[in-house]
């Protein structure tokens, strides 16, 4: 592995860029309650450009008279450190950043005062840096009414930079997908262990415990997101987090979790059952969205999109659906009236790295859909749910909600399944929740 260059990203963005400024503004601790503090996670357009990972720092790039990158820090501060650790400070950033030049956070609104004039154009978070936004903005008005000449007249076209940077971090890099592939290590431990540890007694806290131990206790540094650890019908509530519910025997545990390494996140999800073995109708609704899953994994190649993918798994379910006497007619009938949707009302996947649901653009500048390509990362995530609340389901079924979730790569000759090592065919579950959590601790 090789340090990730950072220096040619920001490059490669400035060339994008002409008689224009960016400022990417890093991110800032958010209060929990009082004088506590959600954990710092830093913005991932900065964190890209960057590597950076301190708290109010602030990226700018300049075209105007020379092309530069300039960050702003945070002060060394003896006595702050020591309440609230580290920081790097402006001498240190400039020798490791790669930057050409670094000051102190507080000198920003003077001296962006000067960067701004000569460039015609201003590229920023247009809508999620309010503060930010609203002083440059306040400084562009001021120096605009003193403009005499272009090299004192401020940016007048405003324009919104994250889709330029999420562009650039749709295709990943050998560090990026190495990250990933790194912290699916852990999530596979995670997965397997969960299964080991679930048994009628015990409760989704306990299991929410032993994936947070193994997200973070050798090389992966957390969960990605909110464990969702949601056994029976807590399945069928999509983003259920509350995760403290007892197992009871007979019932499904669907555990959507990944951990992630430098910011990189791993998601998937495993549907299981609770005392170890499928039932009959389980296996069978299960062995519905396996195929689905496994049908919109066949379509992961070059040139072909998330949407085409969705459409293959979306006819797959609907014709589970309709074996499962769900739903009655053809399978036409029912993709055109959307009928299956209510009980798959979410999408087929969507693109994964930095964040969970990596901002990259789905569609082009032209708004076709997206192609795949070599080194595109994303998940392929089927489901079924049925409430045990919905009354003209078959009995049966109520209280079933099964999703399986993988992290597929585009590689030249296809894909590579990322997650591929995690239990997911009936008999290979079976087995790992056969085994003994113990063995999972070391
Ligand atoms: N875990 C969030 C998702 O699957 O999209
Ligand atoms: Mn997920
Ligand atoms: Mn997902």
């Amino acid at each position: 592995m090789f340090p990730t260059n950072f220096k040619e990203r920001r490059e490669k963005l400035l060339n994008t860029l002409t008689d224009a400024i960016a400022i990417i503004p890093g991110a800032t601790h958010v209060t929990k309650s009082h004088d506590t503090e959600y954990p710092f996670r830093q913005n991932s357009n900065f964190k890209y450009l960057t590597g950076f990972n301190e708290p109010d720092s602030i990226l700018v790039l300049t075209s105007y008279p020379d092309k530069k990158s300039i960050l702003f820090v945070r002060e060394k501060d003896p006595f702050m450190e020591m309440w609230s650790g580290r920081r790097m400070g402006p001498d240190k950033a400039l020798e490791i950043l790669e930057v050409d030049e670094t000051y102190t956070v507080e000198k920003f609104p003077e001296m962006i005062e000067k960067l701004l004039l000569g460039h015609e154009k201003l590229y920023m978070d247009l809508f999620d840096e309010p503060k930010t936004f609203a002083m440059v903005r306040d400084i562009c008005k001021k120096l605009y009414h003193r403009k005499k000449t272009r090299a004192s007249s401020p940016p007048k076209n405003f324009f919104h930079v994250n889709p330029l940077i999420e562009k650039m971090r749709l295709v990943k890099d050998q560090n990026e997908i190495q990250f990933m592939k790194t912290a699916m290590i852990a999530t596979n431990k995670a997965h397997r262990a969960a299964m080991a540890l679930a048994a009628p007694g015990r409760n989704e806290k306990e299991i929410n415990a032993l994936m947070q131990y193994l997200f973070t206790k050798d090389l992966s540094q957390g969960n990605a997101y909110d464990n969702i650890i949601a056994s029976g019908d807590n399945a069928n509530i999509l983003h259920y987090i509350e995760n403290n519910a007892e197992l009871k025997d007979g019932d499904l545990l669907l555990i959507d979790a990944g951990s992630e390494l430098n910011l990189y996140a791993t998601d998937i999800t495993r549907t299981f059952p609770v005392n170890g073995k499928f039932t009959t109708v389980q296996a069978e609704v299960y062995e519905i969205v396996l195929e689905a899953q496994k049908t919109a994994i066949s379509h992961a190649w070059i040139g072909r999109t998330l949407k085409e993918v969705h459409e293959h798994t979306c006819r797959v379910l609907t014709q589970g659906l309709i074996d499962l006497k769900v739903l009655k007619g053809s399978v036409d009938e029912n993709i055109e009236t959307a009928a299956f949707r209510k009980y798959y009302p979410h999408g087929t996947g969507h693109w994964l790295g930095l964040d969970v649901h990596d901002q990259n653009p789905y569609q082009t500048d032209e708004y076709e859909e997206t192609k795949f390509e070599d080194g595109v990362i994303f998940t392929v995530e089927p489901g079924l749910y049925f409430p045990k609340s919905d009354a003209t389901l078959p009995e049966h079924l109520r209280g079933i909600g099964i999703r399986i979730e993988d992290n597929i790569l585009i590689t030249q000759n296809g894909h590579e399944n990322l997650s591929a090592m995690i239990p997911k065919e009936i008999k290979e579950i079976e087995e790992a929740c056969a085994k003994d959590y113990k063995e999972f601790l070391l």
